[in-house]
């Protein structure tokens, strides 16, 4: 799959350049082009997997929206909670269905390394992205 990864804000598009940015709205020539960029992470650190890919879960009956058909996507990084130290954080959750980007959460070291996501889209799948500081991009796809 093709990824192409703001320069800007750091967001990443699947499969083409997007004619802006979603996120922070910049123009298509600030979108790099790098397939690898989540090798890259596990290559340069494979003991860093178990605290930075994101542990998700679905939860189809959403107890803030009851009167809506909202399925919550909850996120935490990772298995082993992620840091959230000044100089080492969670910069943001991304969060698309079926590839199609729909939501970020930006995340600073005053909060935890997760996040909630109440979908109004339907979809087979929904993939987070999460970026840290100091390793990188790290996802995970689940099944909706
Ligand atoms: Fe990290």
């Amino acid at each position: 799959m093709s990824l192409f990864i703001c320069s800007v804000c750091g967001h990443i598009e699947f499969t083409e350049v997007p004619t802006a940015c979603p996120v922070c709205e910049s123009s298509a020539e600030k979108c790099i082009r790098n397939d690898r960029i989540f090798e890259e992470s596990t290559e340069k650190s494979k003991e860093a997997a178990i605290k930075h890919i994101p542990a998700v879960t679905v939860n189809k009956k959403c107890g803030l929206i009851p009167e809506q058909s909202c399925t919550d996507i909850n996120v935490r990084i990772g298995a082993t909670l992620h840091p959230m130290e000044s100089a080492h954080f969670i910069r943001f959750i991304d969060c698309y269905v079926d590839d199609t980007y729909v939501s970020r959460v930006d995340l600073t070291p005053g909060v935890f390394a997760a996040g909630c996501f109440h979908l109004k889209t339907t979809g087979s799948k929904v993939t987070i992205v999460e970026k840290c500081n100091v390793h990188g991009y790290w996802n995970r796809e689940v099944s909706l």
